[in-house]
């Protein structure tokens, strides 16, 4: 088990553009297991990308069932290189980062997605992901190109919340 630091806002790293995987080797098998391990031992986290630990390569982690609220998900996904394939309709959703503990903001994201990514095997598969899991997939691989909920959230002014404490 090895639980990694988390980057936090403005960290310069945060906004490296990922690399693409090509191999799956000791490092990259090193860093999904310190990305499951990072995300379980944060209690609520319900998703991380590899950036947000100092690594710039393209996988994220991400489990919606931690989500009590979300009914229809995967369970725990590990994607490497994911790329939204298809957008469909919008909502708004609260969002929150590890990386940005101070603030939660409203963003405008697609209720659902079409998602390609490839498993631990490099195995290539397509998922379709729906609300709540759509907009965390939709969070977690803007990571991956060096942008934060907080570059898109609605408006600066009124849809920026500060929160004392991530929980
Ligand atoms: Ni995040």
């Amino acid at each position: 088990m090895a639980e990694r630091e988390v980057l936090i806002y403005p960290d310069p790293r945060l906004k490296e553009i990922a690399r693409d995987v090509d191999l799956v080797d000791d490092y990259i098998k090193q860093v999904i297991q310190d990305l499951i391990d990072t995300m379980e031992m944060s209690g609520h986290s319900t998703g991380i990308a590899a950036t947000q630990i100092g690594e710039p390569v393209r996988i994220v982690v991400a489990d919606a069932s931690k989500n009590k609220k979300c009914e229809d998900n995967h369970g725990r996904l590990v994607m490497i290189n994911p790329e939204i394939l298809k957008w469909e309709g919008m909502l708004q959703f609260r969002e929150g980062c590890m990386s940005v503990p101070d603030f939660t903001g409203n963003v405008n994201r697609a209720r659902k997605i079409l998602i390609r990514y490839q498993d631990e095997n490099l195995e290539s598969k397509v998922i379709e992901a729906e609300g709540f899991e759509a907009v965390l997939l939709q969070h977690e691989t803007d990571h991956l190109e060096g942008t934060l909920f907080i570059d898109r959230v609605i408006s600066k002014r009124t849809d920026l919340f500060r929160r004392k404490k991530y929980k």
